[in-house]
């Protein structure tokens, strides 16, 4: 059976610090530079949500991309869009909201909920120069 990958693409845009509490003052204006503003800094960011499995005979998809559009848009876009990352979304109380970690936070927002396939990726775009990718390892 062919399998094949499902991708879907969603725009939010946030504000986010990048600090360590349980480091010095000086030590996170050295590791995070500009990142390091107390008074917080916004991104556009791009997410991109890969599915990959067989390709279902009978629908001709591995799944459904109107329902992955609504995942998407109910469990990470609303939750993060126009938010302050450190203020107003628990998960980053404890998770420096990198553009790494909040691949992982996209990740575990959506991997247990697919009703087909298997979350093979998250790529996040920072900036339009910047991404990172999340496998779930
Ligand atoms: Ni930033």
């Amino acid at each position: 059976m062919p399998t094949c990958t499902v991708t879907r693409r969603v725009h939010f845009n946030a504000a986010h610090r990048l600090h360590n509490p349980e480091r010095s003052d000086e030590w996170n204006r050295t590791t995070f530079g500009v990142c390091n503003n107390p008074n917080y800094h916004g991104h556009n960011y791009e997410l991109e949500v890969t599915v990959g499995g067989d390709i279902d005979p009978a629908s001709g998809y591995v799944l459904d991309i109107a329902v992955l559009k609504t995942l998407v848009d109910e469990r990470v876009a609303q939750i993060l869009d126009h938010k302050n990352l450190n203020l107003d979304v628990p998960w980053f109380r404890d998770h420096i909201p990198s553009a790494e970690n909040i691949a992982v936070f996209c990740w575990e927002q959506i991997a247990t909920h697919l009703p087909a396939g298997r979350l093979v990726r998250v790529r996040l775009w920072e900036t339009p120069r910047n991404y990172v990718d999340y496998r779930g390892e």
